[in-house]
C-alpha cells in the first residue's frame, strides 16, 4: 500500500500532504500549512497546505479545460474508472480505515465500514447511471400546436463541480459527490474537510489511479475560512456540492453567485414517542441514534418529545441502555463505540450548552462530564426550546427530553425550528404515524426508526436551513446533470 500512495506526501515524521492540481502532486507555494491534530491524543498526525488564490484558480481552470473531453468520453469508460475506485476502496479499507480513525477519532470499525459503504455506493451509482436519460417531446402534445417541432431533452453534465466534504464522513460524503459528478461527465475540484484532509488526499490518489485523464479531478486543501471565498466564488464553478453546518452553507450560498447548490447541512432531529410505542425499540433507537459517533452525525437524534407519562417510562430505559451499550474511550480499541469529539473547541461548545441548559432548569439525568474532547453520553430532561441545546444543532453526544401536553404542541415546535432534516415518530399504529408524518415539515420523517441517511438509494434532503436539493443514488445523478433542450424544427 505504501508504494501506491508514495507520491502524496513528503514522508517526514510528521508528513505534509500534497495537493493535486493540473495533473500533478504538488505542495502549495503559500508556505502556510494546517496541523491535523488527532482528537484521540492531541498529537499532530500530519500537515496540509493552504492553497493560494493562484492555485485555486489553476485547479478550477484545469478542471474546466478537461470537462468537454471528459463529458464526451463514453459512459462505459467512466464506469470502468469508478469500478476501479470501488475496488481500491475495498482493497485498502482496512489500512485506510485506521488512518481515518486516527485522524478524526471515529471508532476504527466504523471508519473501515465507511470505506466499504463508499464502495457499495459506487456500485449503486454505476447500476443507476446506465438508465439515466432524457426524452423527446413532440409539439402536437400541446393544445393548438401542430406537428413540426420536436424537443430533444438531454441530460448533460453541469461543468465543474466543487465538492466539499465534512469531517464526520470525509470519505463517504466525498464519494457521494465525486462518483456521481464524474459518472455524469462533470469534472471535480475536491476540497476535503480540514480534519479529514489526510484521508481526503489518500482518496484523491485512488481516483487519480482509476485512469481519469489530466484535469478531471483536482485536490485543493485549506480551511473554509482560509480558501472558501476564493473557491466557492470562482466564476467557473457550475455547482457547489457541500455537506457541513448550516452556517457554512449559508455563507457559501451567498458567495457562490448563480452556481447551483446541492447542500446537506445541519439538523437537530426531533423524535416523537407516542404512548403506544414499542419501548424497547424506541429506547435502542434513541440511544444508538443519539450517541453513535459521539453524536457527530447530521442525522443524530437530538430531541425527544412525549407526554410526561411516556417520558417517565422511556428515560430510565434510555439511561440503562446507554450505560450498558455506549462505551466511551480510545476509538482504536475494540468494543469502544464512542470516541472523542473532533476538537477541544467543539467539546467546549457542547459542554457550555449542557451546563447552560442545567443552569436554566434542565435536569441532568445521565453523563454531563468531559475529559478534553471525550464527552460522556449526556441525557437531559425538562429541556425547553429556549435553551441553546434544544434550538441549535449541538454536534455532540447530548439528547434533550422535552415534555409536551399534547402531540400537536410537539409538531408545532418541530415545525418552528430553523432546521428540517429528519424527524421520527415511534408508534405501534402505522396509520397514526403516517398522518402525523404528513404534518411534519422535514425532508424525511421516519416511522419507528431513528433518523438516518441510508439506505443510500433513498432520497436524502433537508428543508429550511438543513439543505438544498436532493441526494441519494438516482437523485444525486440527476442533480449533477442539467436538462438541455435541442428543438428540431421540421415543418411539414
Ligand atoms: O452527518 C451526515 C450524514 O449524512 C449522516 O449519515 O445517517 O448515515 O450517519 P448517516
Amino acid at each position: 500500500m505504501q508504494n501506491f500512495f508514495k507520491e502524496i506526501s513528503d514522508h517526514k515524521d510528521i508528513p505534509t500532504y500534497k495537493m493535486f492540481i493540473e495533473g500533478k502532486w504538488q505542495f502549495s507555494s503559500s508556505d502556510r500549512t494546517n496541523d491535523i491534530v488527532s482528537p484521540i491524543d492531541g498529537k499532530i498526525v500530519g500537515r496540509v497546505d493552504v492553497a493560494t488564490s493562484d492555485e485555486i484558480n489553476r485547479a478550477v481552470k484545469s478542471a474546466k479545460k478537461a470537462q468537454e473531453n471528459w463529458g464526451n468520453t463514453s459512459l462505459n469508460t467512466r464506469i470502468t474508472s469508478m469500478m476501479l475506485v470501488a475496488d481500491y476502496l475495498r482493497e485498502y479499507s482496512g489500512e485506510l480505515g485506521k488512518i481515518l480513525a486516527v485522524e478524526i477519532g471515529k471508532p476504527a470499525n466504523e471508519a473501515i465500514k465507511e470505506y466499504v459503504r463508499s464502495a457499495e455506493m459506487i456500485d449503486a451509482f454505476i447500476g443507476e447511471v446506465r438508465s439515466l436519460r432524457g426524452e423527446e417531446i413532440p409539439s402536437d402534445q400541446f393544445p393548438g400546436v401542430e406537428l413540426g417541432k420536436t424537443a430533444i431533452v438531454k441530460r448533460v453534465p453541469r461543468g465543474v463541480i466543487l465538492a466539499i466534504a465534512p469531517f464526520n464522513y470525509p470519505i463517504n460524503l466525498a464519494v457521494s459527490k465525486l462518483a456521481p459528478a464524474l459518472l455524469t461527465g462533470n469534472t471535480v475540484v475536491f476540497k476535503p474537510p480540514t480534519y479529514g484532509s489526510i484521508s481526503g488526499t489518500y482518496l484523491t490518489k485512488i481516483f487519480v489511479e482509476s485512469g481519469l485523464p489530466e484535469g478531471v479531478i483536482q485536490l485543493i486543501t485549506g480551511a473554509g475560512s482560509q480558501i472558501g471565498t476564493k473557491t466557492t466564488g470562482h466564476p467557473d464553478i457550475a455547482m457547489v456540492a457541500f455537506t457541513g453546518s448550516s452556517e457554512a452553507g449559508e455563507t457559501i450560498c451567498n458567495n457562490s453567485g448563480m452556481a447551483d447548490c446541492l447542500f446537506e447541512c445541519g439538523g437537530n432531529n426531533p423524535l416523537i414517542v407516542l404512548s403506544d410505542a414499542n419501548l424497547d425499540l424506541t429506547t435502542e433507537h434513541i440511544s444508538k441514534g443519539a450517541f453513535s459517533y459521539s453524536g457527530q452525525r447530521c442525522t443524530g437524534v437530538k430531541k425527544i418529545y412525549g407526554l410526561r407519562a411516556t417520558l417517565d417510562k422511556v428515560i430510565p430505559r434510555v439511561v440503562e441502555y446507554t450505560k450498558a451499550n455506549m462505551k466511551l474511550g480510545d476509538p482504536m480499541n475494540k468494543g469502544i463505540n464512542m470516541g472523542p469529539v473532533i476538537t477541544e473547541k467543539a467539546a467546549h461548545t457542547i459542554m457550555r450548552r449542557i451546563n447552560d441548559a442545567v443552569k436554566q432548569g434542565a435536569e441532568l439525568v445521565y453523563g454531563g462530564n468531559a475529559d478534553g474532547p471525550y464527552i460522556e453520553p449526556t441525557i437531559l430532561r425538562n429541556v425547553t426550546e429556549k435553551m441553546e441545546v434544544a434550538h441549535m444543532e449541538t454536534f455532540g453526544p447530548v439528547i434533550s427530553f422535552i415534555e409536551v401536553d399534547n402531540i400537536d404542541d410537539a409538531i408545532e415546535m418541530i415545525n418552528d425550528s430553523k432546521y428540517g432534516l429528519q424527524a421520527s415518530i415511534f408508534t405501534e399504529d402505522e396509520g397514526t404515524g403516517l398522518s402525523l408524518a404528513d404534518r411534519i415539515n422535514t425532508g424525511t420523517v421516519q416511522i419507528n426508526s431513528n433518523p438516518q441517511r441510508g439506505p443510500d438509494h433513498f432520497p436524502f434532503m433537508g428543508v429550511k436551513s438543513s439543505g438544498i436539493g436532493v441526494q441519494g443514488i438516482r437523485y444525486s445523478l440527476e442533480a449533477m446533470t442539467r436538462l438541455k433542450s435541442v428543438v428540431l424544427n421540421s415543418p411539414h
